[in-house]
């Protein structure tokens, strides 16, 4: 069976996409692969259904698209994790698979991926895709939402868009959890994720489009005041997820998608926080830190 890709998205034929005729639990040639990076220029979110996959299967698919992260990201002690290194678990489960308690601290960092935001922007080689298995999914709310930064490039008043050119902003998770009023860090925790600087306008390589790059990992801008940087953000922030600019995803078990982390923004909706949802993410990482990117 060959690869079939379809657009899925009533508001932008240029945004997210079907992906069939792919068995990824049996592997997919380099071909394959390629079509699908091909597909990904396009349409910058995949979803695969119905992809029975274990994580060794999800990882070793998602090596075809780059070098790959560890899941050093989250906050849960090695020794408490549930999941390898290799795969960013994307679920309110502890390691002996009960559901965390309301107030548990691995939880609420975790509520951080109901902000918009780009996967590992606050690393300073971010994301390039990420892969994301639904193993289990409660039976209502809890869907993905996507937001395409090109078209909101695209639509930015000229005025703004040359404002933005060459800014470069600090990404880290200290601030988008203090957003949340989360700000119980260990100094362990600080210095692990200290403040990185990321372009905000960023062209991706293959297409040569330009995009914003901006997640709620941003805090400031550099060279700007502080609550300047952050209201500059946060209008950016708003006009780019309208909601001709985003799609949401309504998972189903075993469902596969992927996405761009350099062109798209995406979070979490929320779900009685006493019913499991267990996903399991894989995260190619990018070439090299934005500012070492041409634009
Ligand atoms: C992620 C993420 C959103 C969700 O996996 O990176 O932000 O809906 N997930 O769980
Ligand atoms: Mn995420």
């Amino acid at each position: 069976m060959a690869l079939t890709v379809r657009p899925i998205n009533p508001r932008r034929n240029d945004f997210v996409a079907e992906a069939t005729g792919v068995d990824i639990a049996a592997g997919v040639s380099a071909a394959t692969a390629a079509a699908i990076e091909d597909a990904m220029d396009r349409y910058a979110v995949l979803i695969f259904p119905d992809q029975r996959i274990d994580d060794d299967q999800q990882y070793a698919f998602s090596t075809h698209f780059g070098p790959m992260e560890t899941a050093t990201g989250d906050i849960v002690q090695r020794d408490e994790r549930r999941l390898s290194m290799d795969i960013n678990d994307i679920s309110n489960l502890d390691k002996h698979g009960n559901v965390l308690a309301r107030d548990d601290r691995s939880r609420l960092f975790g509520l951080g991926n109901m902000l918009w935001h780009s996967d590992s922007s606050f690393k300073a080689t971010p994301a390039k895709f990420s892969l994301l298995s639904a193993r289990v999914i409660p039976p209502d709310g809890g869907n993905t939402e996507f937001a395409d930064m090109r078209a909101a490039w695209d639509d930015l008043d000229p005025k703004l868009q040359a404002e933005c050119m060459g800014l470069v902003c600090e990404h880290s998770q200290l601030y988008s959890r203090g957003m949340l009023g989360f700000f119980e860090f260990t100094d362990e925790e600080r210095a692990k994720w200290a403040p990185v600087p990321q372009r905000l306008v960023r062209r991706h390589p293959r297409t040569g489009r330009l995009n914003l790059y901006l997640a709620s990992h941003a805090g400031t801008i550099r060279g700007w005041p502080v609550p300047e940087a952050r209201l500059f953000l946060k209008d950016l922030t708003e006009h780019a997820t309208q909601r001709e600019y985003t799609y949401a995803h309504r998972w189903r078990p075993f469902d596969l998608v992927m996405w761009d982390n350099r062109v798209v923004m995406h979070r979490a909706r929320r779900y009685d926080h006493t019913a499991p949802r267990d996903l399991h993410r894989t995260t190619v990482a990018d070439c090299a830190p934005t500012l070492d990117q041409p634009i």
